[in-house]
């Protein structure tokens, strides 16, 4: 049984129409970057819980989570009506396997995203620890609209703090946008596109990649880099090249 803590908004930002991003000071135990909490209303005298991944480094105090409203979703509309000095409940500690721990040593770690899924690579880089063990970073997040890249200034300002060990590649799949590559991940990676807009290579020998968000997305790529790539999921008791968290 989760432990849950009362916490209160202190910010939210108002992405677009549907993205936003909340801000909560909650007294939880200290998570591992990449990890998820869940938040939850109480709501005609329900529970309502989901899970949302910490964007923020696990030694920031000021707790983020950045959401997409689900239409006729039970908890994201009314986590979306949220303002600052209102109450939420947040489990204590957080959960989830999609942490630096798993992931093996490597040349290359492709950290691949679609929508809100951005929010644990976003932890990992902010915290910036065990990084040394890769030679290159390479930070992707493909959604539907240009409007939709809210966190692109943090993704930029974080290249600048690596200096040249994280590259970043946007990927805009509904419209043609600036610096972005249009279509979507295992197209992009099936055609080349992808690494050549990069410049590094996706291979087993070289590579491990971290897939987060959709999961037809996920399911997808994980079949292409199977089918392709001679690549395997990462599993404890068998090292392989893929590691993947989905979002429903
Ligand atoms: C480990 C983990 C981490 C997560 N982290 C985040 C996060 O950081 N930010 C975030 O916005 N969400 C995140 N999610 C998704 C989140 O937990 C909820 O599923 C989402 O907010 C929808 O909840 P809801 O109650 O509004 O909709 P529900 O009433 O639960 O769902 C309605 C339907 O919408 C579909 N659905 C659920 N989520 C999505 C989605 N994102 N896009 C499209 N369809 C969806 C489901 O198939 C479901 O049948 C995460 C999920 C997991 C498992
Ligand atoms: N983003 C918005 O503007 C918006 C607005 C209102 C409501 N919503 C709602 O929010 C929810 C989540 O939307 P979202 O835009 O954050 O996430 P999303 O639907 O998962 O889309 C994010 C990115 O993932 C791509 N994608 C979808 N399926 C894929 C697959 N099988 N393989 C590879 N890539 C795939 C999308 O490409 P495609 O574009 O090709 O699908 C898009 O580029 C949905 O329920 C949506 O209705 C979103």
């Amino acid at each position: 049984m989760a432990n849950w803590v009362t916490g209160k908004v202190t910010d939210i930002t108002n992405w677009t129409d549907s993205l936003f991003s909340i801000k909560i000071q909650a007294p939880i135990e200290k998570f591992t970057a990449g990890q998820f909490a869940k938040l939850a209303l109480e709501v005609a005298g329900e529970r309502i819980q989901r899970a949302y991944s910490y964007v923020n480094a696990p030694d920031d105090n000021n707790l983020e989570f950045y959401l997409v409203t689900v239409p006729e979703g039970k908890l994201s509309p009314r986590l979306a009506t949220l303002n600052a000095g209102d109450e939420v409940l947040v489990t204590e500690q957080a959960a989830g396997f999609f942490v630096l721990d798993e992931i093996p040593d490597c040349q290359t770690l492709w950290m691949l995203s679609t929508g809100t899924a951005i929010g644990p690579y976003l932890s990992i880089l902010q915290q910036g620890a065990d990084l040394e063990r890769f030679e290159n970073i390479v930070l992707v997040h493909a959604v539907r609209w240009g409007k939709d890249l809210s966190y692109l200034p943090m993704m930029q300002a974080l290249v600048k703090k690596f200096q040249g060990k994280l590259r970043i590649q946007t990927i805009v799949s509904r419209e043609k946008w600036s610096d972005s590559l249009m279509g979507r991940i295992p197209t992009l990676i099936e055609n080349g596109e992808l690494e050549s807009a990069v410049g590094l290579p996706m291979q087993a020998k070289n590579s491990h990649v971290m897939l987060c968000g959709n999961p037809q997305m996920v399911r997808d790529t994980q079949q292409l880099l199977k089918e392709q790539r001679d690549m395997a999921k990462h599993l404890r008791r068998k090292p392989g090249h893929i590691t993947s968290e989905q979002y429903w």
